[in-house]
C-alpha cells in the first residue's frame, strides 16, 4: 500500500509527505533530484523524472496509490499512468489548476500543460481524481525579498483579487483523497482559500503579521513584466488573469473542517517579511 510522491521538493508534495509520514503510510518521496531531498525518518528518496519514462519502473515498484505532479512534463503523462497500470497502481491524484476552467484553457500557457494531463489519465487505464487549486498563499513569497528591504511591493494590479489557498490545506485535501478515495469519489475537486482577498489587502495583512506596515506602489504592467523573473508568456497570462478579476471570485465549499485565511499564512510565513533595514522613524 505505498503512496508514491511525486515532485517531492514542491511545497505541496513536501507538505503531504510529512502529513502521510505523521500517519503513518508507507511512502516513497519521488523527485528529479532525489539526492537534494531530506524526507522524514523512513521516507526512502526514489529519482521519477516526468520526462524520462525509464525512471518510472523504479519509482513505481509496489506503489497501490500516486500523488502526480506532471504540468511540466505533459507528453509523458500517458507513459506514466501506463507503467502506473503495469506495477499495480489503483488510484492516481493529479496536482492540476483551477486555469482548466477558464475559456480558453487549451490555448493558455497557464492551463494547458494540466488541461493536457488530465486528457491523458482520463483517457488511461488508472482512476485518477484531479485537485484544480486556485491561487497559492504562497504566491505571496514573491514579494518577500521587497518588502523586507523596502516595506513596499510593486504591482500592476494591486486592486485584483484572488481566494489564497493555504498550500497546508491542498495538502491535507491531498492526502484524504489518497487516503480514503472511497469518500472523494468526484472525478475532480476545485479548491480555493476561504476567503477572497485583492493583493493591497494580503499586503495589509501581511504588513500586520510582520508588525510593520507594507506600502503598495502601483506600476504599469510593462514596468512589473521587465522587472519579474517569470518568462514572458508566462507573465502575460498572469497579467492578463490579474486585470480580468477586478472583483471578489467566489470560494468552492471546503474540503478540509477549517480552511486557513491568508492571515495563519502571513503570520507562520511573517519571517520571510521580516524587515531587512531599520524602521524609518
Ligand atoms: N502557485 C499557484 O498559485 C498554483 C495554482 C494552481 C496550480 N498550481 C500548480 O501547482 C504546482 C506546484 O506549484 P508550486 O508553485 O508549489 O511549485 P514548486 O513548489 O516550485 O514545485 C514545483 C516542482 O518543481 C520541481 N523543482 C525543480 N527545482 C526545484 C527547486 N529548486 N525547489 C523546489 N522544487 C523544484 C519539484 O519537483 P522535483 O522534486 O521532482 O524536482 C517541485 O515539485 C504546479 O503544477 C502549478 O502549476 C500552482
Amino acid at each position: 500500500m505505498t503512496i508514491l510522491v511525486t515532485g517531492s521538493r514542491g511545497r505541496v508534495a513536501r507538505t503531504l509527505i510529512d502529513l502521510l509520514h505523521a500517519q503513518g503510510r508507507p511512502l516513497r518521496a519521488g523527485s528529479s533530484d532525489p539526492g537534494a531531498l531530506d524526507p522524514p525518518g523512513g521516507v526512502p528518496a526514489v529519482r521519477c523524472v516526468l520526462d524520462d519514462p525509464g525512471t518510472f519502473g523504479p519509482a513505481l515498484a509496489g506503489v497501490s496509490s500516486v500523488f502526480l505532479y506532471a504540468a511540466r512534463s505533459p507528453g509523458s503523462a500517458t507513459a506514466f499512468a501506463e507503467a502506473a497500470a503495469a506495477a499495480g497502481v489503483r488510484h492516481i491524484v493529479l496536482l492540476s489548476s483551477s486555469a482548466v476552467l477558464e475559456p480558453g484553457a487549451a490555448d493558455d500557457v497557464l492551463a494547458r500543460g494540466h488541461a493536457a494531463v488530465e486528457a491523458a489519465l482520463r483517457a488511461g487505464p488508472v482512476p485518477a481524481t484531479f485537485l484544480r487549486p486556485g491561487d497559492f498563499a504562497g504566491n505571496a513569497l514573491q514579494w518577500a525579498r521587497s518588502i523586507a528591504a523596502t516595506d513596499s511591493v510593486r504591482l500592476p494590479y494591486p486592486d485584483a483579487y484572488t481566494v489564497p489557498l493555504h498550500e497546508l490545506d491542498l495538502a491535507e485535501v491531498a492526502a484524504a483523497v489518497l487516503t480514503s478515495p472511497e469518500q472523494y469519489a468526484a472525478p475532480a475537486y476545485t479548491l480555493t482559500g476561504p476567503q477572497s482577498l485583492t493583493f493591497r489587502e494580503q499586503a495589509e495583512i501581511i504588513g500586520a503579521a510582520r508588525g510593520r506596515a507594507v506600502r503598495v506602489e502601483t506600476v504599469s504592467p510593462a514596468e512589473w513584466k521587465s522587472a519579474s523573473a517569470i518568462p514572458s508568456a508566462y507573465a502575460d497570462a498572469l497579467l492578463t488573469s490579474w486585470r480580468t478579476h477586478p472583483s471578489p471570485l467566489p470560494t468552492t465549499p471546503p474540503l478540509t473542517p477549517t480552511p486557513r485565511p491568508f492571515t495563519t499564512w502571513a503570520t507562520t510565513n511573517a519571517p520571510s517579511f521580516a524587515p531587512t533595514t531599520a524602521a524609518t522613524p
